[in-house]
């Protein structure tokens, strides 16, 4: 279980709990997205919700990277390989490869 110190004021928890308490102007709005894989499907759905567009919302893959030169294939998704096209693409560029997300 997540939790702060005894010093700790701030929030805990996944971050998808406070999406509800950000006011946003969607139109000016990037979001980057990096951290735990598992977090990326839900964090997309709270920016989609919030209107953000595809081409604005980012997300890392350099976790998938091994070797970093385009020679183990570790990083491939579909016929992208991560290492030589990214680390980082937006979700207009990866929301049709099954593997991304
Ligand atoms: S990390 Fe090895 S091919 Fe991309």
């Amino acid at each position: 279980m997540d939790r702060g110190d005894e010093y700790w004021t701030g929030n805990v928890g996944v971050i998808t709990t406070l999406f509800p308490k950000v006011q946003i102007h969607a139109r000016n709005t990037v979001a980057v997205v990096v951290g735990p894989p598992v977090m990326y499907r839900f964090v997309l759905m709270e920016l989609l919700g919030k209107g953000i567009a595809d081409g604005n919302i980012w997300f890392s893959f350099e976790r998938r990277m091994k070797c970093g030169v385009g020679k183990c294939g570790h990083c491939q998704m579909h016929h992208i390989y991560t290492c030589q096209s990214g680390p980082s693409f937006s979700y207009a560029e990866i929301k049709h490869l099954e593997e991304a997300l």
